[in-house]
């Protein structure tokens, strides 16, 4: 039988791979019974000396010098996560098994490793995208981060906010709560600590907002508004809140004031907007005009076409706006209720002076891409100030074409559709079929072994997803809930059996 070769040394194995390491000499081990190996040295607790810890072989330690090419072949598991431990801990990375954590603001401020703090999520549904918004949401509180969930369509976080204590702001049938879409939220009370440059700045840009709101919604009613429309809107509104005259005090207005303005002008409006007639007024508004009747009388009638009764509570952990009850209304009452919201809840986000970060969450805001490029716009708008703001935005969306719904290829609409990823510099992507990873893959510049593990590993368990910042590596991560989190936020509940003993957990509404 031939003799079996000497076992190899980690010296031998590294010389086999490159360069001789260098190693520095080994001293012989002056312990008088030699013979045994596993003898320990020292103490449990060590030597108590300066300088002489436990240790669990023998002492000096052999030290092997070589480039991360040999060292490489020698420990191949060792990788270090480049993201740093802060914020909520999300789940585990799935490659090397670390902790994986998210703070999109620390992000921003350390390293450059984004350069902004929204996120959009991507994801076929049911892949868990809500469910890691909510354990994000809840994991941030620890660092003081409340939520806002800016239109609930599935009402899917009602329970969550009533678990943490707070009421959850329900619109729709049977229920009185009424959102104003061009409320002056705390502008009013702000209004008289202002000096009159500040109060020009924040009318200004409130009374821009409003023009692209009601330009979405004019929208949402098939009439894309003109260049003209909107002078008229912005006229309207500057004379309706009462800045045209020398800002004494702002009025509340709505949207019917808005509509009873261009329905019947008064003089002074149509010369100022330089139409030849009030006939001539009328007739080129007309479709403007329209439009901003069938909201008041159409599916969302009452409801944000008349003054606030509610109010956004600012200490509430998380607050949402729960829409599930105008499901039933159709897509484009929804569409248009999560776009009134999200001007209204901007607004109000934009105003507070408490200075902490915000987290604001448009779960399925594809619902609200599709009313037009107007829609787009308004997200647009609101994802450009989150730095500025303090705000964390979190896009939810099905697939990338959400984005390209919006207009014709190569229209502006799908243009600004398309700079909302890059106004997102956290990009989650959870499972997709093989065509739509293909497109993400191909608009976000995955890489190769990000695009496999798109079509591969992120569809092997729910909750699991590519986690990429702009120019930086992807990490494939877990995201692990507590039971107490999957109890709270079972969207598949209704689909079990609740017959009996045998039926699940039940998500109460109440
Ligand atoms: N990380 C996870 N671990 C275990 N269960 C999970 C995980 N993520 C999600 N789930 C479960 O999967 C189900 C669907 O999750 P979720 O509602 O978050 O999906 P979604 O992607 O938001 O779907 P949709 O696009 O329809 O809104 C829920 O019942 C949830 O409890
Ligand atoms: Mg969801």
């Amino acid at each position: 039988m031939p003799a079996r070769p000497p076992e190899r040394t980690a010296a031998d194995l590294l010389t086999t791979f490159g360069a001789a390491p260098h190693q520095t000499p080994r001293q012989p081990p002056t312990s008088a019974k030699r013979g045994r190996v596993n003898r320990p040295t020292a103490p449990l607790r060590g030597h108590a000396r300066p300088g002489h810890g436990w240790s669990p072989v023998l002492a000096p330690l052999p030290v092997y010098q070589a480039s991360t090419r040999e060292i490489g072949g020698l420990f191949p598991l060792l990788v270090a996560s480049p993201m740093p431990a802060v914020g909520a801990r999300i789940g585990y990375d799935v490659q090397s098994g670390g902790a994986f954590y998210c703070h999109p603001v620390e992000w921003v401020l350390r390293n450059g490793l984004a350069t902004n703090p929204n996120i959009a999520m991507f994801g076929e549904p049911g892949r868990g995208k809500s469910s890691t918004v909510v354990a994000f949401a809840l994991r941030m509180l620890n660092f003081g981060v409340r939520t806002l969930i800016s239109g609930d369509v599935k009402g899917e976080y009602t329970p969550v906010v009533r678990a943490l204590g707070a009421t959850p702001i329900e619109l729709g049938a049977g229920n009185h709560a009424r959102v104003n879409a061009l409320d002056l939220g705390p502008l009013t009370a702000r209004w008289d600590t202002w000096t009159v440059r500040r109060q020009r700045d924040e009318l200004s840009s409130v009374l821009g907002r409003w023009v692209q709101l009601l330009a979405a919604l004019a929208e949402s009613q098939r009439h894309p508004p003109s260049v003209s429309d909107e002078a008229a809107l912005a006229a309207v509104l500057r004379r309706l809140v009462g800045a045209s005259d020398g800002y004494t005090r702002l009025r509340p207005i709505t949207i019917p004031d808005v509509h009873r303005e261009l329905a019947s002008p008064d003089p002074q409006l149509w010369r100022d907007l330089r139409y030849e007639s009030r006939h001539d007024f009328l007739h080129q508004l007309r479709p403007m005009t329209d439009a901003l009747a069938n909201l008041i009388s159409g599916a969302l009638a009452g409801m944000f076409d008349a003054p606030t009764t509610v109010a956004i509570d600012w200490d509430a952990p998380v607050q949402s706006m729960d829409l599930s009850r105008l499901r039933s209304r159709g897509d484009t009452a929804v569409a248009v209720a999560l776009t009134c919201l999200g001007a209204w809840s901007s607004l109000a986000t934009g105003l507070r002076d408490d200075g902490d970060i915000r987290i604001v969450v448009r779960d399925e805001c594809w619902r609200q891409l599709r009313l037009g490029p107007r829609a787009v716009a308004a997200i647009d708008a609101e994802l450009r100030l989150s730095r500025l703001e303090k705000i964390i935005q979190i896009l939810v969306l099905h697939k990338l074409s959400d984005l390209y719904s919006v207009g014709a290829t190569g229209s502006q609409a799908v243009a600004i559709a398309k700079d909302l990823i890059a106004l997102c510099s956290t990009r989650v992507l959870f499972g997709q079929s093989t065509r739509v990873a293909d497109d993400l893959a191909d608009a976000l510049a995955l890489t190769g072994p990000e695009h496999q593990r798109l079509t591969g590993p992120v569809n092997e368990r729910r909750g699991r997803a590519l986690w990429k910042t702009e120019n930086h590596p992807a990490h494939l991560v877990q995201t692990v809930l507590s039971s107490f989190e999957k109890r709270l936020f079972d969207t598949n509940a209704q689909l079990r059996p609740t017959a009996g003993r045998g039926g699940g957990v039940g998500r109460s509404r109440g």
